[in-house]
């Protein structure tokens, strides 16, 4: 038996912040099988338990850890450099999404990894869902015929889309990312996954409404806290309403979320800014249109000005629908419609013996993250590594046609 088989994987975290602490509680939960072997970051590192701890992902790197995985969950335009340093050095990766900034860079990777036989795993948790991959085993049964449409909303919330696409580290494509790549590879992948084909053609729509300088409210300050009363007390994007009031919301994105941190929060960082004087240039509203192998058509809406943060789809079928409001399914042959399933409780949950966060996906994902590296599967490994990819693929088509007011792209 190989020795990977009996003891715990070993993992080095890049990385400690709300996705590296995420993905590193499964070797809390689970330490049979997921080891911590290090961690870097400059400010958070000790908030993961390890027995090492260097302030830079180059540090790290450098030291050569004994390690099987590096689990990469720095700021996105740090991914490939340190996503090409850790294949290099013969590690498999579970990478966050956005893989790299730019295509090239995206295939670059890929290209490496599938030449090193090592995994690249991306953090598309939502595959990881039972929600979502019932209506995967829906579609895979055949019951509801061919997929012929689908429907479907990235509702964003307005608390994120202030919080991450106005304030916060996904404002601004130039230092992060394009909004479309950063929220919806997630349901591009989706897309890809339920098809079991590729995307052909793509064309998009979008810009930023809201956050921008000459919408701000006369006599306004720079920060939240300094503003005056009757302009703040009225103000939906207040930050000491969404620090310190709506609380829940948003506090998983802190590692240290008591009154005097998030006050800290509120008063000191770039989170305390005012929405309309930030340095954002990302759309709140995005549409984009797609068109699959074999005819079937796609439109997504991402739409930030939301009350909850939620995914709803419709998918039609030449022999019925599904029709999810981010929860609970309704599947429906025609003629003859079943009971709606609710995904988030009863036999679909997850919840009561996984608690992490994205229906209980990001466990999911790191479990199978896990099986693969162990598993030395040579056909797989590049199958989920390719797969990471294609997701990107139709994000950066899409933001091509949005940049070019709309124009049809071919993927290639
Ligand atoms: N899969 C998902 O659903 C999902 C959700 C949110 C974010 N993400 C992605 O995960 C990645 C991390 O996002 P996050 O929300 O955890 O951000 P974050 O800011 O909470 O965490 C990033 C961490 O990297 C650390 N860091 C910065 N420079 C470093 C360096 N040189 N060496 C070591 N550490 C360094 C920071 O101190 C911070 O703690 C991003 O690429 C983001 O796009 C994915």
């Amino acid at each position: 038996m190989d020795a990977t088989q009996s003891r715990p994987v070993r993992a080095i975290v890049l990385g400690a912040g709300y996705r590296g602490r995420a993905y590193a509680a499964y070797a809390v939960a689970h330490p049979d099988q997921l080891e911590i072997a290090g961690v870097a970051d400059p400010e958070q590192a000790e908030t993961i338990s390890a027995p090492r701890y260097w302030h830079d992902w180059r540090d790290c790197l450098a030291a050569r850890p004994e390690a099987d995985i590096v689990f990469v969950t720095l700021p996105d335009a740090l991914h490939y450099e340190a996503a090409m340093s850790a294949l290099d050095m013969g590690y498999h990766l579970l990478l966050e999404k956005p893989l790299a900034r730019t295509e090239a860079h995206c295939r670059e990777i890929v290209a490496t990894a599938v030449r090193r036989g090592l995994l690249v795993m991306t953090g598309h948790v939502l595959r990881y869902t039972r929600y979502f991959a019932h209506i995967k085993a829906i579609l895979d049964s055949g019951e509801l015929g061919e997929v012929v449409s689908i429907a479907h909303q990235e509702s964003v919330g307005f608390f994120k889309i202030a919080h991450s696409h106005c304030r916060g580290n996904w404002s601004n494509s130039r230092k992060s990312s394009p909004i479309i790549l950063q929220k919806c590879s997630h349901d591009f992948d989706l897309f890809h996954w339920w098809l079991g084909r590729k995307c052909r053609r793509v064309s998009s729509f979008g810009s930023l409404r809201l956050f921008r300088p000459e919408n701000r409210p006369e006599g306004a300050a720079d920060r939240c806290m300094e503003c005056p009363a009757a302009i703040e007390r009225d103000c939906i994007w207040s930050a000491r309403k969404m620090y310190l009031e709506y609380g829940e919301r948003l506090g998983y994105m802190f590692a240290d979320t008591s009154r005097k941190a998030m006050e800290k929060v509120v008063e000191e960082s770039p989170f305390g800014r005012c929405v309309y004087a930030c340095d954002n240039d990302v759309p709140d509203h995005q549409v984009v249109n797609m068109e699959f192998d074999g005819g079937a058509t796609v439109s997504l809406v991402m739409a930030g000005y939301t009350e909850r943060n939620v995914r709803t789809t419709r998918i039609s079928c030449t022999g019925g629908e599904i029709i999810g409001d981010g929860e609970t399914l309704h599947i429906c042959r025609f003629g003859c419609c079943d009971a709606d399933l609710d995904a988030t409780s009863g036999p679909f949950s997850h919840r009561e013996h996984n608690p992490s966060r994205h229906g209980g996906g990001d466990f999911n994902l790191v479990e199978a993250a896990i099986r693969l590296a162990r598993s030395g599967e040579a056909a797989e490994i590049r199958a989920c590594t390719e797969g990471s990819l294609e997701s990107h693929l139709i994000a950066f088509a899409a933001e091509e046609s949005r940049l070019n007011g709309g124009r049809v792209v071919e993927l290639k």
